[in-house]
């Protein structure tokens, strides 16, 4: 191995938000780390659950993803040490693809001495992605609204309120995101389409101005949910009542099938935990195993740090005091 060793840090994300479907994200304190030097010869190391069964040859996403920067940089770097551990679990709605994308866009960059600034890596990530919601929350941080017409997308990042918490529910059961996605239908009506402009607005502007009172109602949704509810049994009467057990609201992670629940953070202990238990019978009661994570939003977008190359630390030791137990 040879050249700068770098080490990137970046968040899972919540997308839509409820309404703001494939435009609102929200970074999550839960992480991937990708590490990345050149090397004569590529060998691609993965840490965490379920990352066993990821390729370790050159098919790997975010090897792939890196000889795009070199590509669009000029540049050539052939092969790659490539080591990562990820926390995020897979396929459940908490953007483990777009932090992958991410975080390979913004090691590969830094490697070669960061000639793409960080708006063309959100443009490609968009890209690769087909939707600038994760990878605009993982890339920036905090609470991130996005545009995208499928040549450009722009973006606003909002500070999220210092009360704001989430708690996830993460069911035992995957979902790809194409699969959720097939359950939309082609057309909307236009009341619908008027409500959802309404809320997704109106949930916007509540975040800016930290009007955690108008989240519950903000929240709402007519674009996806409806349409989703029947591959994540329990979601609808958890987004219908979750206000009712301490949530401020309450959506679909995603494409599912985690759901999210916002929260004011200066709630008590047991309003807290009543929620948690209200999430974890609803869903048993469907039969559906899951489990529950306090989530903090997170206000950095993803991080590089530059170490010494001959420094042969472990992946995993440099950043075990970080890890979830
Ligand atoms: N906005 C996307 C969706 C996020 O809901 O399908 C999932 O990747």
């Amino acid at each position: 191995m040879y050249g700068p060793r770098i080490l990137v840090k970046v968040p899972a994300s919540t997308a839509n938000l409820g309404p703001g479907f494939d435009t609102l994200g929200m970074a999550l304190s839960l992480f991937e780390w990708i590490e990345m030097q050149a090397a004569d010869e590529t060998t691609i190391t993965a840490y965490g659950k379920g990352m066993k069964d990821i390729p370790s040859d050159k098919s790997n996403l975010i090897y792939k993803v890196a000889q795009l920067v070199f590509e669009e940089a000029g540049v050539s770097v052939p092969e790659l040490s490539i080591s990562l551990y990820c926390e995020i679990p897979l396929t459940r709605g908490l953007g483990s693809s777009a932090s992958a994308i991410v975080g390979a866009l913004v090691a590969a960059n830094a490697l070669i001495g960061s000639p793409l600034s960080d708006d063309k890596l959100f443009q490609i990530a968009t890209k690769l992605e087909g939707h600038p919601d994760n990878v605009g929350a993982s890339m920036f941080g905090g609470i991130v609204v996005s545009a995208w017409d499928g040549e450009r997308a722009d973006h606003v990042r909002i500070e999220p309120h210092p009360s704001l918490e989430t708690l996830v529910a993460i069911p035992s059961f995957q979902l790809s995101t194409e699969k959720a996605r097939h359950a939309l239908p082609k057309t909307l009506n236009m009341a619908d389409a008027v409500f959802n402009v309404g809320r997704s607005s109106l949930l916007v502007a509540a975040l800016s101005a930290g009007r955690l009172d108008l989240i519950r109602t903000a929240m709402r949704d007519r674009l996806h949910q409806p349409y989703r509810a029947q591959l994540i049994p329990g979601m609808s009467s958890i987004l219908a009542n979750a206000s009712e057990h301490g949530a401020l609201g309450a959506a679909l992670s995603g494409a599912g099938p985690t759901i999210i629940t916002f929260v004011d953070g200066s709630s008590s202990a047991s309003s807290k935990a009543e929620l948690e238990r209200f999430l974890l019978d609803t869903l048993a009661a469907e039969g559906i195993e899951a489990e529950t994570m306090w989530l903090p939003p997170y206000q950095h977008g993803a991080v590089w740090t530059k170490l010494d190359e001959h420094d042969k630390t472990p992946l995993m030791d440099l950043i075990r005091s970080e890890v979830r137990a």
